[in-house]
């Protein structure tokens, strides 16, 4: 196994009376696609809260390269180099694609306007510029990076909510069901995306429903059943029937290699 990039211990997230989450060990290991799966309510969201600051665990704790850390908000997941798509897109259906992208982290150009005044103003051409670089470099198609981002389809915006996402992550890029709303060729289409941001060395942990998906793109597969994470297995030693019985719980494995 290569460096663990993001390590989990003991997590839990307790909702007033509802335990989402409990005792979770998880290694996520620098390069891999990690896929996370198990039934609506095992958990899967929760922890895609705590690593992206979204939500505070109510115990446990999140190590990133070695380091234990406090991730206290989303931008404090980002600063330290998690990305995340969630299931529910975030994109500015008015804003240019070039806007999304760079939505928050505008490019500014500073100077003395007139010999008067400090200002600054947005860097345009440089971030449509980056934007079209870094979508060609994904092989991600849309109208234009200059269209905004409602002319797009379905599976256009949320290859471009991805790309995006793997245009910032430095360490580890989370997709929450990116193909839960697509259409079987759209549905490939992001998977050969993922395939693509884990071949330039990206780390991704790929919540999905399909383990059809999963058994296709994962290396590893982390299964969590209410609330506990009941299994870990290498893609290759699997079988869809094997993982719907670690989600469904007529299969244990006795000791997972979670951490
Ligand atoms: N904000 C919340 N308040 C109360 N209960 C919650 C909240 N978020 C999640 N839960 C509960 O925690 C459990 C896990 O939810 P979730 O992580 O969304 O599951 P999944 O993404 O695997 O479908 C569910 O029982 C859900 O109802
Ligand atoms: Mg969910």
């Amino acid at each position: 196994m290569g460096n663990v990039t993001v390590a989990v211990r003991g997590l839990s997230k307790h909702y007033g009376g509802v335990t989402a989450l409990s005792n979770v060990n998880l290694d996520i290991v620098e390069g891999e696609v990690l896929a996370l799966v198990g039934d609506n309510g095992a958990g899967k969201s929760t922890l895609v809260k705590l690593l992206s600051g979204v939500e505070q665990p109510s115990a446990g704790a999140v190590a990133i390269g070695g380091e234990r850390v406090t991730l206290h908000s989303a931008h404090d997941a980002r600063r330290r180099g998690i990305e995340t798509v969630h299931q529910s897109l975030a994109l500015a259906p008015n804003v240019a694609v070039w806007g999304n992208v760079f939505l928050g982290r505008e490019v500014v150009i500073c100077g003395w306007r007139n010999s008067l005044r400090w200002v600054g103003w947005l860097n345009r051409g440089e971030m449509r510029r980056t934007t079209l670089e870094q979508l060609s470099d994904l092989h991600v198609t849309v109208p234009g990076v200059n269209a905004p981002v409602k002319v797009l389809s379905g599976g256009q915006r949320q290859a471009a909510a991805v790309a995006r996402g793997a245009a910032w992550a430095m360490r580890l890029l989370i997709l929450d069901e990116p193909t839960a709303a697509l259409g079987p060729e759209q549905q490939r289409q992001i998977v050969e995306l993922i395939r693509r941001i884990r071949d330039r060395g990206m780390t991704v942990l790929l919540v999905s429903h399909s383990i059809r998906q999963v058994m296709d793109v994962a290396d590893r597969i982390a299964v969590l059943r209410r609330g506990e994470l009941t299994a870990v297995v290498q893609a290759t030693n699997t079988t869809e029937e094997e993982v719907i019985g670690f989600i469904t719980g007529t299969r244990r494995q006795e000791s997972n290699g979670a951490a």
